[in-house]
């Protein structure tokens, strides 16, 4: 296969009036891991959401191997392998951790993971696959998250914030599985409102600003100062009169 695996192409996404995703555009490439960035209310959930079918675009189009899936619902669109763990992991509370991952496995898509192979990953799941999800930590429950998006064999896995609320040594936990996962043959679109923790482990950045796309480039090009830029808007920061920020 030629081309990449998702495309964005020209995608803009109202909430009513608002404009929460305006003209962003990217691909990613089978494999790839490309993160996307941006303070708190960027975009970055609702540019997910729309990818995996939970909003509808005002324009443009999400394309996956160059077709056009605007039309097909949320779970057509598991089925052809794109997956998302939404920000706030979403699980259902009252069940149990296997029972959630066997939610995840309903529309799969044909492929390596199943449920075994996720207990593989995560060696502790197993001796607590009968507990319910509310008696998991919160790094427990976005293992979870995960494999219940694992087992639906995604082509592209679609992650919301998976560090947020979660202990330092919890994260580089869950990161340190993310090439396992891609040597599965995935693609993965990570966002992170922390910045250093998406760069790192990405092949490239994409960084949203009140919704427009304010700089994308590899973590080798890019300056600090330019991510502050990008990520903050053109006065930098957290020290921007209040009034200034208004666009
Ligand atoms: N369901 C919704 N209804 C109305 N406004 C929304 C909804 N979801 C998000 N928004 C607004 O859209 C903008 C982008 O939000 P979001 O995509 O959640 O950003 P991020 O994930 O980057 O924090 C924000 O201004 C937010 O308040
Ligand atoms: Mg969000």
């Amino acid at each position: 296969m030629s081309g990449p695996l998702l495309q964005v192409d020209a995608l803009t996404v109202h909430h009513g009036q608002l404009c929460a995703i305006d003209d962003v555009s990217f691909s990613i490439d089978e494999g790839e891991i490309l993160a996307v960035i941006g303070a708190n209310g960027a975009g970055k959930s609702t540019l997910l959401r729309t990818i995996a079918g939970l909003h509808h675009p005002t324009s443009g189009s999400v394309l996956l191997d160059g077709q056009v899936i605007n039309a097909l619902p949320p779970n057509r669109r598991v089925a052809l392998g794109v997956s998302l763990v939404p920000e706030g992991r979403r699980l259902f509370s009252s069940m149990t951790l296997e029972e959630n991952l066997q939610v995840g496995a309903y529309h799969a898509n044909p492929g390596p993971f199943d449920i075994k192979r996720v207990y593989e990953l995560f060696d502790w799941m197993p001796s607590r696959r009968k507990q319910s999800v509310w008696q998991l930590s919160g790094g427990e429950q976005q293992a979870v998250a995960i494999g219940r998006a694992l087992v639906a064999n995604p082509r592209v896995l679609l992650l919301d914030e998976l560090s947020l609320g979660l202990a330092p040594i919890v994260i580089e936990k869950i990161y340190a599985l993310v090439p396992d996962i891609i040597a599965q043959g995935v693609s993965i679109l990570i966002v992170e409102q922390d910045v250093s923790q998406g760069v790192s482990a990405a092949d490239r950045v994409h960084c949203l600003l009140e919704g427009r796309t304010s700089m994308t480039g590899t973590p080798a090009e890019l300056t600090s100062e330019e991510i502050d830029r990008a990520y903050f808007g053109a006065g930098l920061s957290s020290t921007m009169p209040e009034s200034g920020a208004a666009s």
